[in-house]
């Protein structure tokens, strides 16, 4: 024991210089354990995108054109030029199909039909019979095939950015998820057991049941799990000003849907068109009944084993028309129910996942404490409860604003409620 301060001391008089090691050991004092590498990735990161800025030249400026400087408007005018204007025209006939000297019957509107040829740019695969083309004005030789004609409000009806929602998302319904896989998957995937067992699959599902119960958000879900082309429609979309529009649009949605190799669409708030039948004496709504008589036809048009299906919600199914119900139409009719105590314990996990909530909220209490209520309900409690906190200037929800906000809207608002009247229509 006793040497040791001796040494201590021996050593301050005249210190040992530090080795490399020492200096290594200095060197990283106050640094994280990542932080070299994460250096070395932010420079190679800077480096890259050097080079992708070098590897993509001048940029265009912030109205989408190039830079005055970059403009060639002669050789662009000359170009402008040799391009002639196409007519639209329908070839309805090939003579000799799949051989060298093919030729095509075309019909141009309010001119005459012609025997043509095909242009440089188009192979003979391209054309069929019965497609609108687009022909040159001199020799009306076929240079450019065109998509079928759709209305373009139809068509913007494409659902293309998949909605966040996924089943995940979606509180208790198990049974309904279950149900609503069972016929849009299922057949999609596996054609084969439905054509082995003979029997054709669902056409459609209906959905029905109070508002607030997930309807809409089981179809969102979905359509972001679907490859297929999801298309949907509100109901009151399809009422039309003039007679006709409405049944047109509905012809050309399925024939867009037919178009595509699967295709799901959805009929949201399906009330607004597909109301029973009956006679008011002077023929107002007659227009809207035409709209849904063109749904049931075209939902016996299309082969069932094809890739269409149709998915349909509404609140009243009672005021729907018996015969857009008939099984063979659509077949499974499935019923959101309000949710029961365990599915509204996980509505709440569901709501509360983003939230900056204390740790242990009781959300089993929560959810005895709101009988008989929707999920809209319980997403307003969240709501609500965030609110209270905001209020109380506080960064975190405690159980407390949880039980106030029950208070509030399951309590304060029952006037409002319209899902026991709802009850009875279902
Ligand atoms: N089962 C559930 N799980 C999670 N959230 C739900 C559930 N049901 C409803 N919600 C919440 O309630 C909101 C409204 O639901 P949704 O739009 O599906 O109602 P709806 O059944 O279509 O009603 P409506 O018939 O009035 O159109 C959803 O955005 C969602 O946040
Ligand atoms: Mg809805």
């Amino acid at each position: 024991m006793a040497p040791e301060p001796e040494d201590e001391i021996k050593d301050e008089k005249n210190p040992r210089p530090l080795d490399e090691d020492d200096i290594a050991l200095l060197k990283t004092y106050g640094l994280g354990p990542y932080s070299t590498s994460i250096k070395n990735v932010e420079k190679e990161i800077k480096e890259m995108a050097k080079k992708v800025n070098d590897l993509c030249g001048i940029k265009e400026s912030d109205t989408g054109l190039a830079a005055p400087s970059q403009w060639d408007l002669v050789s662009d005018k000359q170009m402008m030029q040799e391009e002639q204007p196409l007519q639209v025209a329908r070839c309805t006939k090939i003579i000799n199909p799949n051989t060298e000297d093919a030729k095509y019957v075309i019909n141009v509107k309010q001119i005459a039909k012609f025997v043509v040829g095909l242009g440089d740019k188009v192979s003979p695969t391209d054309i069929e019979e019965g497609m609108r083309v687009g022909v040159d004005r001199n020799k009306y030789q076929i240079q450019i095939p065109l998509p079928p004609k759709i209305d373009p409000s139809v068509t913007m009806m494409t659902v293309e950015e998949k909605p966040d929602v996924t089943y995940n998302d979606v509180g208790g319904c198990k049974e309904q998820i279950e149900k609503m896989r069972e016929v849009v998957e299922l057949p999609m995937l596996h054609p084969e057991k439905f054509v082995k067992l003979g029997i054709d699959p669902p056409k459609g599902v209906l959905c029905y049941g109070p508002p607030g119960t997930g309807k809409t958000l089981l179809a969102r879900a979905v359509a972001n799990r679907t490859d297929a082309c999801f298309i949907r429609v509100i109901g009151s979309e399809l009422v039309q000003k003039y007679v006709g529009e409405g049944a047109r649009m509905v012809r050309e949605l399925f024939q867009m849907a037919r178009s595509k190799k699967a295709c799901i669409v959805f009929f949201d708030e399906v009330d607004a068109i597909g109301g029973a039948r009956f006679d008011d004496g002077v023929g107002g709504d007659n227009e809207v009944q035409r709209t849904m008589l063109e749904i049931v036809n075209q939902l016996d048009g299309f082969d069932a084993r094809g890739n269409i299906k149709v998915l349909m919600a509404t609140n009243r199914p009672d005021t729907l028309d018996p015969a857009l119900l008939r099984p063979g139409r659509l077949d499974r009719k499935v019923e959101f129910g309000l949710p029961d105590l365990e599915s509204r314990t996980q509505i709440f996990k569901i709501h509360t996942r983003t939230m900056n909530c204390e740790r242990d909220i009781r959300f089993e209490l929560l959810a005895r404490l709101c009988p008989n209520s929707t999920g809209a309900d319980i997403r307003s409690v969240c709501t609500e409860a965030g609110m209270y906190a905001i209020r109380a200037r506080r960064k975190t929800v405690t159980e407390k604003d949880f039980l106030d906000a029950v208070n509030k809207v399951i309590k304060g608002y029952q006037k409002f409620s319209a899902t026991p009247k709802y009850m009875v229509y279902n």
